[in-house]
């Protein structure tokens, strides 16, 4: 009952699928070539949970990691609302509860959330599919 498989070649690019895993929301995002730019432009030491967004994915079969596809928890790490996509000041996700902004790494920008958003543990069951948990 611990883990779910998804189909990433089903999300479209500039689209959010939200599966259930172990009774947590889990978002995959298509990410776009802009998003991913965004992403992986930011200087370090303006992230108060410093982390590169390749480090924030998984490589595929072939050992190379595409940075199409986010899939994290998509829990605020404040107090565990549900964030929402396309929202706030960094193009990434929003936290209406207490006004949290995560980039389209999903890492914490702005507002009370003391970390990232939560990557979890997943792996690829073959070249579009991966195994949550
Ligand atoms: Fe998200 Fe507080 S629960 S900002």
């Amino acid at each position: 009952a611990g883990s779910i498989e998804i189909d990433l070649s089903k999300v479209a690019e500039g689209q959010q699928l939200k599966m259930l895993w172990r009774g947590k929301p889990v978002f995959v995002r298509h990410r776009t070539p802009k998003e991913i730019a965004e992403a992986e432009s930011v200087d370090m030491a303006d992230l108060k949970d410093p982390e590169t967004d390749d480090a924030r994915l998984v490589a595929g079969p072939n050992g190379a990691v595409d940075p199409k596809y986010l899939v994290m928890v998509g829990v605020c790490t404040h107090f565990g609302c549900v964030p929402v996509g396309e929202q706030g000041d960094y193009d990434g996700w929003y936290c209406p509860c207490h006004g949290s902004h995560y980039d389209t790494s999903g890492r914490i920008r702005k507002g009370p959330a003391p970390t990232n958003m939560v990557i979890p543990p997943y792996s690829f069951v073959n070249e579009t599919v991966i195994k949550v948990g």
